[in-house]
């Protein structure tokens, strides 16, 4: 959309941050669990005595406590897979509003479990959590891709990352021994995720309803024209208006659409095949090897103090996803994503090296620079733009459906790492970053060849560049089925098939 203005308003701000506390939460409870496993620990084995009159077995404990950690996850894949059906009903912001429940409840869960003696309150609650968390990771860039203006869609897309990155570093600094990672105060450090969640449901209110929601699904023009007035502080919103009606028009028939059809239908199989395989580069990088296990990374290549070393991978992530937010909106999501793969990449080769080689001292830096450079790389591209980009890549009536899919993938393939990365250190040892390195040159070379540049394009355009108009709104003259006939001049790719 060339020639529109960059309208920012303190409306739109207010909007945009207000969604993305759900964010912030996401990053928050990610981050919160590793620090106090030494309090949980004694506290399962607290209630084991209080019930049964003898110690819990480490087996046991173990177990106990990796459900509490996976099961995050799990919630997670349902929670993300759900967010479709929900944003159709409810939409946007009273999904975000009523999904806030499951914050309070889940905290509850968590933060009263050693008044009642129960570490079946933390499972229950960290289930709760995933659940919240899930459906967060598909409201919130759905909305601010939404109301965002075409030019800044990227930058403010990032923003959701931005909410992730200081939701994590927040928890790693008060999960600190000094502040609430202390043997009474860790259930405070749990439960704190309600507060972000009373403080949403406070704001909500006063943000407005996604006008591609209002426009296309409900069909209310004037709630549209008037929710985009504030939100662009200005009259004249014509432009934003023509371009959500023409997509409305092309719509007309398709709908809204099930996860089903979004399977069988050939036009969407090229945008579906990149919103997942992005999804994968995300979690299959090791991202989560690195935040989940950091601290004993830093510990194996002989650093003195991990802890410190793993808040600054935290700090070096926030300032990172900083950068990226400046540049995606000129270099583009394409490049920045093939950058962030590529140092990734050698990232790993020189983690694996100074793990290799740890007998000699000054190996410890090098595994500092290492993991700091691997976590700045990721937040160049493949932490932020995977997030955002399928909203990009799908028009109103797929993109819920699609944001589920690709949600529920980046849930599991997290999951996936994060329970199997343990086990991979027993086998490979300081090898075990090469499997990364393997998945990032095979990612790149997808990217590559595969994902086109999305800066600055409407959603109707980038739908357009994946063969044509949806199915329904096809020429009689075409075959519907046929419209997508692979990758059908995807635009910025270089490499035509
Ligand atoms: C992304 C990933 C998440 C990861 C985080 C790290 O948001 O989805 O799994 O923990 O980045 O910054």
């Amino acid at each position: 959309m060339e020639g529109q203005e960059k309208q920012v308003t303190g409306y739109l701000l207010f909007s945009l941050a207000t969604a993305v506390i759900g964010s912030l939460q996401f990053g928050y409870n990610t981050g919160v669990i590793n620090a106090p496993e030494e309090k949980l620990r004694s506290f399962f084995n607290d209630t084991w005595v209080e019930r049964y009159g003898e110690s819990i077995s480490p087996g046991v404990c173990t177990i106990v406590w990796s459900i509490a950690v996976a099961i995050f996850s799990v919630g997670g894949m349902v929670g993300s897979f759900s967010v479709g059906v929900m944003a159709n009903r409810f939409g946007r912001r009273r999904s975000m509003f009523l999904v806030n429940s499951l914050a309070v409840i889940g905290g509850l869960l968590m933060g009263l479990s050693t008044i009642c003696s129960s570490y079946e309150m933390v499972i229950a609650g960290r289930l709760v959590i995933g659940l919240f968390c899930g459906l967060f990771t598909g409201l919130t860039p759905m909305y601010v891709g939404e109301v965002s203006p075409t030019p800044l869609r990227g930058a403010f897309g990032t923003l959701h990352q931005l909410g992730v990155v200081v939701g994590i570093l927040i928890a790693q600094i008060f999960g600190l021994e000094a502040l609430l990672g202390s043997e009474k105060l860790w259930p405070l450090l749990l439960a704190l995720t309600v507060v972000p969640a009373v403080l949403q449901c406070i704001l909500l209110p006063f943000c407005p309803e996604s006008p591609r929601f209002l426009l296309i699904n409900l069909k209310q023009e004037e709630q549209a024209r008037k929710a985009l007035v504030r939100l662009r502080g200005t009259e004249d919103v014509s432009k934003d208006m023509q371009e959500m009606k023409e997509e409305s028009a092309k719509m007309a028939k398709e709908k809204k659409v099930t996860i089903a059809e979004l399977f069988r239908s050939a036009a969407y199989r090229q945008p579906l095949l990149i919103a997942v395989m992005l999804q994968l580069s995300q979690q299959l990088s090791g991202i989560n090897a690195v935040f989940y296990y950091s601290t004993g990374i830093f510990a194996s290549a002989g650093v003195k103090q991990p802890i410190y070393a793993t808040i600054g991978a935290g700090i070096v992530n926030t300032i990172f996803t900083v950068v990226s937010l400046f540049l995606v909106e000129k270099a583009g999501r394409r490049t920045l994503h093939l950058l962030g793969l590529g140092g990734m990449a050698v990232s790993a080769l020189l983690m694996t090296i100074s793990l290799l080689l740890k007998h000699i001292p000054v190996m410890s830096y090098l595994a500092i620079v290492a993991v700091m450079l691997f976590v700045a790389m990721f937040e160049m591209g493949p932490g932020p733009i995977p997030w955002f980009i399928v909203a990009e890549l799908f028009s109103q009536g797929p993109r819920p459906a699609a944001m589920a899919v690709a949600g529920c993938c980046n849930w599991t393939a997290n999951f996936l790492v994060g329970m199997s990365f343990p086990k991979l250190v027993e086998v490979c040892g300081p090898w075990v970053f090469l499997i990364f390195a393997g998945f990032l040159v095979l990612f790149f070379i997808f990217t590559f060849i595969k994902v086109p540049e999305t800066k600055g394009k409407t959603f109707d355009e980038i739908a357009r560049s994946f063969g044509g108009p949806p199915p329904n709104a096809a020429s009689p003259s075409e075959d519907p089925a046929a419209t997508t006939s692979a990758a059908v001049a995807l635009p910025a790719s270089p490499v035509k098939e």
